[in-house]
């Protein structure tokens, strides 16, 4: 079976891509390389010991994709590509909506003229509006607070609409909480641009002393201890959800949102303290004020997964830290070294 995966050469993509080759699926992979470098794609291969088709552009490009399609057979399509920075999304909006909404519209113009049938997109827990009680279920009320966010849950939209009209289609729409870690070998990981804004890719970064300290966003919320909580996930165990989903999509028809997160959440100092235990050295840091836009806690309720994909998170906190910093230290500089 032969998948498209946009957005192959990123994080998430690049450990899905991983676990699809190790299922023994076909790999062909667009990605226009605007936040990544090829050499993760060149390591996929490398510890799958199998190789994957790579095309170099972007995904809005109807004629490329067109072209694409008549080249392979397509049997699924994992739908990565787009761009994911809240801040930026605030500042350049149109680039966002262009960027996330027509990849997303030509890749279902293609589906049709092309008969590929099952689609999971990655959406996130963004588009939850902040007022739910915890944990969030599928069912919890929906809204969003930056450019961004909107463009995931256009997309959601639009692409239930389209099962609507193609009764034979079946998309996932997978609603990601916070991703972290890296895979076990440190070959693969995540490679932010610039400064991290993200927790885990900001503690890495200055344990290694490259950053001079983390400031904790805050430590007046209700939680545990003060500090924000979320619901982090091993990248492992969410590219394993992946294609739990694309079975899923193949056996049934219609369009289904479902959460990947673990159902436990952590608070920012938790996971801090996690990160020194188990890697044995110390993140320099200062508690500073509230992120603005940031809420207390955040919390999946997982069950849907487990009832409908058969998937549940299997790694724990201290198998995220530990291969955070696994790939950091081998990789100081990113894929760029
Ligand atoms: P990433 O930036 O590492 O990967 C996205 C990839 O898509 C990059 O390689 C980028 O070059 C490519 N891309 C972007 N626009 C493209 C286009 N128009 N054509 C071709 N390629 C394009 O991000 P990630 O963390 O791997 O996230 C993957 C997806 O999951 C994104 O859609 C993101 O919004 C979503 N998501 C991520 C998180 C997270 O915390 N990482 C959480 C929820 C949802
Ligand atoms: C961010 C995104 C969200 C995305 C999610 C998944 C924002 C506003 N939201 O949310 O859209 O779906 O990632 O990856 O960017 N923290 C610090 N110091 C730091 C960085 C973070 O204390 O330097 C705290 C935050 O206040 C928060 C927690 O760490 O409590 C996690 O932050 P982050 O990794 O940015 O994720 P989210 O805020 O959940």
């Amino acid at each position: 079976m032969k998948i498209l995966v946009t957005g192959g050469a990123g994080y998430i993509g690049s450990h899905t891509c991983l676990a699809l080759l190790e299922a023994g699926y076909e790999v062909v992979v667009v990605d226009n390389l605007r936040n990544s470098d090829a050499q993760s794609l060149k390591r996929v291969e490398e510890l799958s010991g199998k190789s994957l088709s790579f095309y170099a552009f972007d995904v809005r490009d109807e004629n490329r994709l067109d072209a694409l399609f008549k080249e392979h057979r397509f049997t699924s399509i994992i739908h990565f590509a787009g761009l994911k920075a809240v801040g930026e999304s605030v500042t350049i909006p149109t680039k966002y909506y262009a960027n996330n909404l027509i990849s997303t519209l030509a890749l279902c113009k293609m589906m049709k003229k092309h008969g590929v049938r099952n689609l999971i997109f990655s959406s996130s827990a963004t588009v939850y509006a902040q007022d739910n009680a915890m944990p969030l279920g599928e069912d919890a009320r929906l809204g969003c607070t930056n450019p961004y966010g909107w463009t995931k849950l256009m997309c959601e939209q639009i692409l239930r609409d389209l099962c609507v009209a193609e009764p034979s289609f079946s998309v996932v729409l997978l609603r990601y909480f916070n991703p972290i870690g890296a895979h076990k070998s440190g070959r693969i990981g995540e490679d932010p641009a610039g400064i991290p804004n993200n927790l885990l890719p900001y503690i890495t970064q200055t344990a290694l002393g490259r950053l001079k300290q983390l400031s904790v966003h805050g430590d007046d919320y209700d939680t545990v201890d003060g500090t924000g909580v979320r619901d982090y996930i091993h990248v492992v165990d969410l590219a394993n959800g992946h294609l739990k989903a694309l079975e899923y999509a193949q056996r049934n028809r219609g369009c289904e949102a479902v959460n990947l997160g673990t159902g436990q959440g952590y608070s920012v100092l938790q996971i801090l303290h996690a990160f020194e235990q188990v890697n044995k050295v110390t993140v320099p840091h200062v508690i500073g004020p509230r992120r603005p836009g940031d809420i207390a806690t955040v919390y999946a309720d997982p069950k849907k997964a487990r009832d409908l994909l058969g998937w549940e998170a299997t790694l724990g906190i201290e198998d995220m830290c530990r291969d955070a910093w696994n790939w950091q230290t081998q990789n100081p500089k990113g894929y760029r070294a």
